[in-house]
């Protein structure tokens, strides 16, 4: 029998499932335009070029992690796992995170434009995809953190997930790049 009472729960069940498959729908959009875009390997980046242009984006992406680090020590400091003062540090920790992302921007819209995403290398592989996943990770971050009726565990899982795709994401091209085009384990 119809029963009225249950459409709100149903309905937030229905936008709950509508929120999950945004994350995924950032992840699938992005690969999707990198797999079609033709590249342009003269792509400008502020300026520069080549490797030059190659230099400043490890640069950046080196400032990035180190963004991401800053953020995690933050979040350990609001679950109380290391002292710190509790009033300043939720505000800290969303300046730092719309720096970041701000950050990745024009890092990845240089890369898409430069070499699009390759599939025929492991390391570029890896990193173009982490990549795109580690923008459906931002979204899914940002959900989490709006939805409070989420469990507890939400909140680490994603920002944990998130940091760790940053990590791949600068070791797969940043530290290659860095370290003379080598990394341990990949080409
Ligand atoms: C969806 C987003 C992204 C895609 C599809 C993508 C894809 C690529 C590809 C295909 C390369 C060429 C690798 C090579 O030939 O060695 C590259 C290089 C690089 N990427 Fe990304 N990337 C993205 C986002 C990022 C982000 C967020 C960072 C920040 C750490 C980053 C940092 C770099 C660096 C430092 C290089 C080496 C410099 C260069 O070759 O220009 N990328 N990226």
């Amino acid at each position: 029998m119809y029963d009225e009472t249950q459409q709100p729960a149903r309905g937030r069940r229905y936008l709950g499932l509508l929120w999950a498959l945004v994350p995924a729908a950032i992840t699938g959009g992005l690969y999707w335009f990198g797999r079609e875009y033709t590249p342009d390997y003269a792509a400008d980046f502020f300026g520069k070029q080549f490797a030059d242009a190659q230099l400043l984006k490890a640069q950046m992406g080196t400032a990035l992690l180190g963004l991401a680090a800053v953020q995690v020590l933050l979040a350990l400091c609001m679950y109380g796992v290391i002292p710190g003062p509790d009033r300043y540090i939720p505000t800290i920790h969303r300046v730092c995170g719309v720096l970041a992302f701000a950050l990745s921007l024009p890092i990845a819209i240089h890369c898409i434009h430069a070499y699009g995403i390759p599939l025929g290398n492991t390391r570029v592989t890896i990193h173009a995809v982490a990549a795109c996943f580690m923008y459906g990770a931002f979204a899914a971050k940002i959900i989490v953190v709006r939805h409070r009726r989420l469990p507890g565990w939400a909140l680490p899982v994603t920002g944990g997930v998130l940091v760790a795709l940053i990590a791949l994401v600068w070791y797969t091209a940043a530290l290659w790049d860095l370290n003379n085009y080598s990394v341990p384990g990949l080409e």
